[in-house]
C-alpha cells in the first residue's frame, strides 16, 4: 500500500547505523515504557476499537443524512483536521454526496462565522462539536452561536436530534450539556490525544455523514498496524521513513510535505499538527511545512530550487488517480499543445513530478523522500494514517522528546485568557 523511495534523498549517513536504536524504540512504544505512554491508545485503535459505538455512529449518520443538507463540524487542531483531511482527500473538492460540510469552531474570525450564519440560516443543519477537554475556546463559541440559531430555526426539539456531541466519557462542561440536552454522545477516548484520534468517533462520526465507508477505513489502518509492528528497519517503510526526515532533519530545520493531488491539501495540514505538536517542543524539531505541486512549484519553486538550503521535501505521490483525463487533440494546434495529444492529464502529472525531483534533488540540492501510495480509497486512507502516526511516534522518540504532549499550545491561552477577563486569569 505504501513504499518509501530513498533514491533522491541523498542521505549524509546510513540508515543501517540506526537498526539498533529503532529497535529498542520499537519496544518502548510497544511495551508503552516511554514518555508520555498513558497516550498510546492510537496504536491499537484499529483493533480495539469500541465497536457498538461504530454500529450507532453509522446508524445515526444514516438518519441525520436524511434531515439534513449541511454539518456543522464544530472543534479545532485534532478535533477536526483529520475528518476534513478524509472527507476532502476521499470526496474530492466538489463532492457529491447530500450533506455538504462546513468547518467551524476552528476560528475567532467573525466575518467567516458571520458568513457562515448566513449560508446556513435558511438551510437544513447540523452540528458535529467535538471537544475532548470539552472547553476550548474557539469551538464553545462557535457552538454556543450555531445551537441557539438552530434552536431559534427549529425548536429545541429537532435542535438537540440535530446535534451530536464527541466528548471526554465522564467530564468537561460539553459532557454535562450533552446529558443535559439529551444529545447523541460520542467518546473521545482518555488514552487518545486530538492529532492522533481520527480513527475514534472525533474523526469518524463526519467521515461516517460524508457517506465514507469508517468500517473500511478502520480495516485498512489494522493492516498498517499489523505491517507495522515490526522493529526491523529494512522491512519496516515506517521507521524508515522516520529515520530519514531524522538524519535530514539534523541538517534541516523545515520538511515541506509536498502533494500532487489538490485534495490532499488538508492531508497536509493534518500531517502538519501531527508531526509540528508531536516534536517541536525544548528547542528541538523539525518544522512540518507544506506544498501543493505543480501549483505551488509557481510560488515557492523558485525559493525551493535556488533560495537558502533550509529545507528537504517529503513527497506523497498517488500511484493510482481517482480519476483521469486525456488532453484532446487539436488540429489547429495553435498551443503547440499536440505533443501530449492522447496523453492523460496524470501521466503529465507523474512527469512533473519526476522532473521535479530531479531538479530538486540532483540540480537544486533540497533532498527528497519519496512516499508512494498504491491509491486514495478509504482503506488505503486507514492505512496511511497509520503510517504517519507510527512514524511520528519513532521520530519523535528519536530525539528524546515526549510525542505526545503539548505543553506550548497553553501559553497563548493564558495570556488571552488574561485579556479576556476570563475568571481565574487575572494574574499572567
Ligand atoms: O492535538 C491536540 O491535542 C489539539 O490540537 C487539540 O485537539 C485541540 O486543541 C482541540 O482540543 P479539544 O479537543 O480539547 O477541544
Amino acid at each position: 500500500m505504501i513504499k518509501v523511495d530513498l533514491s533522491y534523498a541523498n542521505l549524509p549517513e546510513d540508515l543501517e547505523s540506526y537498526k539498533d536504536e529503532v529497535a529498542k524504540i520499537h519496544e518502548t512504544i510497544h511495551n508503552g515504557t516511554g514518555a508520555g505512554n498513558d497516550f498510546l491508545g492510537w496504536r491499537d485503535l484499529p483493533t480495539n476499537y469500541d465497536k457498538d459505538e461504530v454500529a450507532r455512529m453509522k446508524a445515526k449518520a444514516e438518519s441525520l443524512s436524511k434531515e439534513i443538507d449541511v454539518l456543522l463540524v464544530c472543534g479545532i487542531g485534532g478535533s477536526y483536521l483529520g475528518a476534513r483531511a478524509a472527507i476532502e482527500a476521499l470526496n474530492g473538492l466538489f463532492p457529491t454526496n447530500k450533506v455538504q460540510m462546513v468547518y467551524i469552531g476552528n476560528t475567532f474570525s467573525s466575518t467567516y462565522l458571520a458568513q457562515v450564519k448566513e449560508y446556513v440560516k435558511d438551510k437544513e443543519f447540523g452540528i458535529n462539536v467535538i471537544s475532548k477537554s470539552g472547553t476550548t475556546t474557539e469551538t464553545s463559541v462557535s457552538f454556543r452561536i450555531f445551537k441557539e440559531l438552530l434552536e431559534e430555526t427549529k425548536g429545541k426539539e429537532v435542535a438537540a436530534r440535530r446535534i451530536v456531541a464527541t466528548t471526554d466519557a465522564h467530564k468537561g462542561a460539553l459532557k454535562t450539556l450533552a446529558d443535559n440536552e439529551g444529545y447523541e454522545e460520542y467518546v473521545v477516548p482518555d488514552d487518545v490525544g486530538g492529532r492522533f484520534s481520527v480513527l475514534t468517533a472525533v474523526g469518524l462520526f463526519p467521515i461516517a455523514m460524508a457517506g465514507i465507508d469508517i468500517e473500511e477505513m478502520l480495516a485498512g489502518a489494522r493492516a498498517a498496524q499489523n505491517d507495522y509492528n515490526n522493529p526491523d528497519l529494512d522491512t519496516n517503510d515506517a521507521y524508515r521513513y522516520a529515520v530519514a526526515r531524522h538524519i535530514l532533519g539534523k541538517k534541516y530545520p523545515v520538511e515541506m510535505f509536498v502533494t500532487y493531488e489538490a485534495q490532499l491539501r488538508n492531508f497536509a495540514e493534518w500531517w502538519k499538527q501531527l508531526f509540528g505538536e508531536s516534536e517541536g517542543k525544548e528547542g528541538k524539531g523539525v518544522l512540518p511545512h507544506s506544498g501543493v505541486f505543480s501549483t505551488d512549484l509557481h510560488s515557492l519553486g523558485q525559493f525551493i530550487q535556488e533560495g537558502s538550503k533550509v529545507e528537504f521535501e517529503t513527497v506523497l505521490r498517488v500511484v493510482k488517480p481517482q480519476l483521469d483525463l486525456t488532453v484532446p487533440s487539436d488540429p489547429d494546434n495553435l498551443d503547440n499543445l499536440n505533443y501530449l495529444a492522447g496523453k492523460t492529464v496524470d501521466y503529465v502529472n507523474k512527469k512533473a513530478c519526476e522532473g521535479t525531483l530531479g531538479a530538486h534533488a540532483n540540480v537544486g540540492g533540497v533532498p527528497n523522500i519519496v512516499i508512494d501510495l498504491d491509491e486514495l480509497t478509504a482503506y488505503s486512507f486507514g492505512y496511511m494514517v497509520y503510517f504517519f502516526e507510527i512514524a511520528c511516534a519513532l521520530s519523535v522518540y528519536m530525539l528524546g522528546v515526549n510525542p505526545f504532549n503539548q505543553p506550548g499550545v497553553e501559553v497563548y491561552k493564558k495570556r488571552m485568557f488574561h485579556l479576556l477577563g476570563k475568571p481565574g486569569y487575572e494574574e499572567l
